[in-house]
């Protein structure tokens, strides 16, 4: 049981590091083949301390969980007790663990939108709070807010902003990953100076984001750089991407791999060999 605390990759584990004062990411890589690599999603979950109350956002994917309780447990101790969990929405690797959270931490809330998640767990109905957005809440000289989703895929979906040192927190925007090939694990986007934001974003719209192919993504870019502009944000801490700590250099990138994902064909999943001119020699 101890071993699994250890992750379940074939590698050390670079998380939890701290990517802005006292806000934490915690979690482990997800393996799986795509274009006959081993592409890493990140289903990351993320620890801000304040001084009188810390708050999860996202509980990481249910296989991760063992790693992430660990996590917390080592960087708790001597902190302000875990207050609030807040998810951005009801998907799998966002809200997989609320119920082990919830049971763990009986200080702790939900907050977010809370919708159907009583429904699962109907034992925790009364520690679940909605909020709406501009809501905040205060966690003792930072406050966690929450902000207009750009991107989302859900009616419910929120993301979050921390005051203080001006982080984001977009769930599901953002969303690209790495190849283990390149050892990329763990690094903020500035660091992995191979990363090519363009495929990984692109192989992200056919896996999760798919409706962005029936989209003109030019509008939700300019979206996002108002959001940008307006929360003034310094750090984005993505639930399935590296961190990005340098707003002004990366967003570009960002910005041309949402619009290149979503013009891009679908590339087939996992390790589908086919390509186009196959499949037009099959029917012909
Ligand atoms: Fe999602
Ligand atoms: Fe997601
Ligand atoms: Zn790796
Ligand atoms: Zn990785």
């Amino acid at each position: 049981m101890a071993m699994r605390h250890q992750g379940t990759l074939n590698r050390p584990n670079p998380l939890p590091r701290e990517v802005a004062p006292g806000i934490f990411w915690l979690g482990e890589c997800l393996e799986q083949r795509q274009q006959g690599k081993i592409y890493h999603g990140c289903n990351a979950s993320f620890l801000i301390v304040g001084e009188t109350a810390s708050m999860l956002v996202e509980t990481g994917h249910p296989k991760d969980f063992p790693i992430t309780e660990g996590q917390l447990n080592k960087l708790l101790p001597g902190r302000p007790p875990l207050k609030y969990l807040f998810v951005t929405h009801q998907e799998t690797p966002h809200c997989g663990g609320l119920g082990r959270v919830l049971t763990r931490f009986p200080d702790a809330i939900l907050v977010g939108d809370v919708s159907d998640y009583h429904l699962a767990f109907p034992q925790h109905e009364h520690r679940m709070r909605m909020m709406k957005e501009h809501d905040e809440i205060d966690l003792g000289g930072r406050s966690f807010r929450a902000v207009e989703p750009v991107v989302r895929d859900m009616r419910t979906t929120w993301w979050g902003f921390e005051t203080r040192e001006r982080v984001l927190f977009p769930g599901d925007g953002f969303a690209y990953s790495h190849y283990h090939e390149d050892h990329h694990c763990g690094l903020v986007a500035e660091e992995a100076t191979s990363l090519d934001l363009q495929d990984t974003t692109a192989v992200f719209s056919d896996l999760a984001l798919w409706w962005t192919k029936w989209a003109d993504m030019r509008n939700y870019c300019a979206r996002l750089d108002l959001l940008m502009e307006r929360l003034q944000v310094k750090t984005v801490c993505p639930t399935h991407g590296l961190v990005i700590t340098d707003v002004a250099k990366t967003m570009p990138k960002v910005k041309e791999g949402l619009l290149f994902g979503s013009a891009a064909a679908e590339r087939g999943t996992n390790e589908a060999k086919f390509t186009a001119p196959d499949l037009v020699e099959e029917t012909a």
